[in-house]
């Protein structure tokens, strides 16, 4: 029987499902823990200059690749990565990849969802309503169930909103594509956007607590981000910061793009849908997400305090700081609820392009009906998401984030833009990038593409083996309690690695035996 490939529904379908993809909790809690942690405006050049020579050229290799490899009938990294030289017996393993990082991300990113689910609840039934900033840490670590700091994670509420977020997730992959994917991105994107400018509009109208400094407000929460400080260009630490921030705010080197691209017919545009998605998710995250949780911060708790909040625990700016700014306003409980709806539905047009790669791999390379896939991704990631439920306060979380969104997007990353530009061929993938296009690519980004991009990654990647490397071998800074749990992940996580790796060696093994059965036959 001939499997019909699935296809988007429509131009703005794909755009808004790549768009929804890249918009996540990303752009919402970590660009502006990022910023705080790295001296704000000091943040905003390396970061703009990351978008330029990385993140936007990565855009437009990966929509390139993925409508290529699509047309061969591939909708994964291994596949796709084949198709740019089958001649090349390794490219399809760099391929990997590019389903392990999605992968690795989905096992925990799913649970920070369901977070922003429950306090969504929580803050219209009223329930987020506390008397100091302790009160709101205290709530937090309940729901985690990480109260008194050595028992297990996940308390009983967490599992229940945990449950119904995956199974949100699990439906929506199972409708597919089209009847999944880009239906609930339709919805969810504009509504979110809707949100998120109420809740820009509201923050940067708010007045400080009675007896803050004069220039302790919103709009001086808003030059706190953009008054730039050219002093930390020096700082490779924060270069590293901005890098990998534009990494995992685009979802660019994950695999995603590849996958939602090979949806794409031969002859549409990629050129302009592409770089329409990446616009509109720095929109998001620069100017939606720089107007909420900074401005917001600054006015309450003045600068100084904003980097020591985002330096005492990733979410703490997201899920103690805004809801205790929320409930100090008129209609607290309706804004604590538009935020954390709007991360929630943020956060499901990610992670349903998270589960995407391992799906598509199943469905292409082994042949499996969708449900059937869908099915087995659900079985796995069910099993593989309970670490970060009930070992959170173990170091379980962390680790999985280091490899899935540090290390394994960006080797992601450079694999592809040298397979493309150098393997594939520089002139080629500009052929077929303007292929359909709607727009014409200034030509300086062919020289990006091919020199520029992939020094930087080689260099980021070089600066972390010498920085890093060592450290994170030996597990010189994890709590010595918590190094079983940590040890665990990385055995997990190397398991995955292995057996991916058989996978693909497994399909074309077949593969190859089919055509050999063909040829003979004939
Ligand atoms: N790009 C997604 C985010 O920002 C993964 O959350």
């Amino acid at each position: 029987m001939v499997k019909i490939r699935e296809g988007w529904g429509s131009r703005i379908g794909v755009i808004l499902a790549v768009a929804g993809s890249a918009v996540g909790l990303g752009n919402f809690l970590r660009f502006p823990s990022q910023v705080a942690q790295n001296g704000g405006g000091a943040f905003m050049i390396p970061y703009f200059i990351a978008l330029i020579l990385i993140g936007i050229p990565l855009m437009w290799v990966e929509w390139t690749a993925g409508r290529y490899g699509g047309s061969f009938g591939h909708s994964s990294a291994p596949g796709i990565f084949h198709s740019l030289r089958p001649k090349n017996r390794a490219m399809k393993y760099m391929g990997v990849t590019g389903v392990l990082g999605p992968f690795v991300i989905y096992m925990y990113y799913v649970y920070i969802e369901s977070w922003c689910l429950a306090f969504a609840y929580y803050s219209l039934i009223g329930k987020l309503q506390f008397s100091s900033a302790e009160g709101y840490l205290s709530f937090l670590q309940w729901y985690q169930g990480v109260g008194d700091g050595s028992s297990l994670s996940g308390s009983t509420p967490g599992v229940i909103f945990f449950l119904i977020t995956f199974l949100a997730n699990m439906a929506v992959t199972y409708f597919g594509i089209k009847g999944g994917i880009e239906k609930i991105c339709h919805i969810a994107l504009p509504t979110l956007f809707i949100f998120a400018v109420v809740l820009a509009i509201r923050v940067l109208t708010m007045d400080a607590p009675p007896g803050a400094p004069p220039d302790q407000n919103a709009i001086g929460g808003l030059g706190f981000l953009w008054n730039p400080d050219l002093s930390a260009l020096k700082s490779p630490k924060v270069w590293l910061a901005a890098a990998g921030q534009i990494f995992f705010t685009l979802s660019v080197g994950m695999g995603v793009i590849l996958t939602y691209s090979s949806y794409v017919k031969r002859n549409d545009d990629v050129a302009l849908s592409g770089l329409t998605a990446a616009s509109t998710n720095e929109f998001a995250e620069v100017i939606l997400g720089g107007s909420i949780v900074i401005p917001a911060a600054f006015a309450f708790f003045g600068a100084a305090n904003i980097g020591a909040i985002a330096n005492s625990g990733t979410f703490n700016l997201g899920f103690v700081t805004m809801p205790q700014i929320f409930a100090g306003i008129p209609g607290g409980a309706i804004y604590g609820f538009l935020w954390f709806f709007m991360l929630f539905l943020a956060g499901i047009t990610s992670s349903i392009s998270l589960a995407q790669p391992a799906v598509a791999f199943m469905e292409d390379e082994f042949n499996y009906t969708r449900e059937k896939s869908v099915k087995i991704f659900a079985a796995i990631t069910f099993i593989l998401c309970q670490p970060a439920l009930w070992f959170l306060n173990k170091g379980v979380l962390d680790d999985l984030d280091f490899w899935g969104a540090t290390v394994i997007i960006v080797l992601g990353a450079t694999f592809e833009v040298i397979l493309v530009a150098w393997v594939f061929g520089i002139d080629k993938m500009w052929a077929e990038l303007h292929r359909g296009g709607l727009i014409k690519v200034p030509r300086v980004f062919k020289f990006v593409i091919k020199y520029i991009s992939p020094t930087l990654l080689i260099l980021m990647l070089v600066w972390w083996l010498i920085d890093q490397w060592w450290e994170v071998i030996t597990m010189k800074s994890i709590p010595a309690e918590n190094v079983p749990y940590v040890l665990g992940t990385r055995l997990v996580l190397l398991t995955l690695l292995v057996v991916l790796m058989a996978l693909v060696y497994r399909a074309w093994r077949r593969r190859e035996k089919e055509s050999q059965d063909i040829e003979v036959t004939q």
